[in-house]
């Protein structure tokens, strides 16, 4: 394997291009090579088995394009497949939900945790399960929010009724005690002002985005697998679904001008 490599990053759709952008400020000469399967977004709703099987479909494409390192940069994913695809590849496998919650872990006074995340993931458990295997005394409160990854893969994650959609989801939460709030979906970065504004100024609102880009870095340097400074790295992009709303979101979340944006399919 080599040092120059690529790096992978597999999401569901665009809530993956909050993990890379972090990848990229922190790492700014490692290439990254990100899928999203925006056809088959939202993996939420869906069965744990389906979302293993579209996950290793990812995956498999990657290493197919000698990645060095593999993010899985959807908590979904991350909750459903982590541990299996950490033991089939041959290589580094990252996930983003402990992350999120040692980052979570740091900066809460009060230890009461709320986390935001997709159906799977809220049902999986694995949030309360990483948080109290950092103190098994915090206190978790979790709320599904099924609208917010269709507004922000519509490109719809900016104006009124985003708002709107926010603040009436996050009512439901109104009077549990929390003074941190996980972004427990790679989608839900994209609506963080409203979710910062609808729980006021005593609230820390985080994702795990910059916490697992710390990840990244720990174990490249670890592996001595850090990309050279020679060139600076071109990155791809690749889509199940319309390339025209990804091209729209990767020029506005990450400031690129002429992104390489290509399609894939995956076998049904
Ligand atoms: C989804 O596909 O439903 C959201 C992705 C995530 O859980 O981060």
């Amino acid at each position: 394997m080599q040092a120059n490599a690529p790096i992978g990053v597999i999401d569901s759709g665009v809530g993956g291009l909050t993990v890379a952008k972090e990848i990229m400020r922190l790492l700014p000469n490692e290439q990254v090579i990100y899928i999203g399967d925006n056809a088959r977004c939202p993996y939420g709703p869906r069965p744990q088995a389906e979302v293993r099987k579209y996950t290793w479909q990812m995956a498999k494409a990657l290493m197919d394009k000698n990645i060095k390192l593999l993010v899985i940069a959807c908590n979904t994913a991350t909750a459903a497949t982590l541990e299996s695809l950490q033991k089939k590849l041959p290589i580094p496998v990252i996930g983003v939900i402990f992350p999120g919650a040692r980052a979570a872990m740091k900066v809460s006074a009060t230890k009461e945790i709320a986390v935001l995340g997709t159906i799977g993931t809220v049902k999986s458990g694995a949030y309360e399960n990483a948080l109290k295997s950092l103190m098994s005394s915090c206190h978790v409160v979790q709320l599904a929010c099924p609208k917010f990854v269709p507004l922000v893969e519509s490109d719809e994650y900016e104006g009124e009724f985003a708002r709107k959609m926010v603040r009436e989801t996050l009512a439901q939460l109104e009077r549990k005690h929390f003074d941190t709030a996980i972004l427990g979906c790679t989608h839900y970065p994209l609506l963080h002002d409203f979710i910062q504004e609808k729980f006021g100024p005593s609230v820390t609102v985080l994702s795990s985005a910059a916490e697992t880009a710390k990840d990244v870095e720990n174990h490249l340097r670890f592996q001595n697998m850090l990309a050279s400074a020679d060139k600076r790295p071109v990155h791809k992009f690749y889509t199940s679904g319309s390339t025209s709303i990804f091209e729209t979101i990767i020029k506005k979340w990450l400031e690129i001008d002429k992104p390489v944006i290509h399609s894939i399919k995956f076998p049904q």
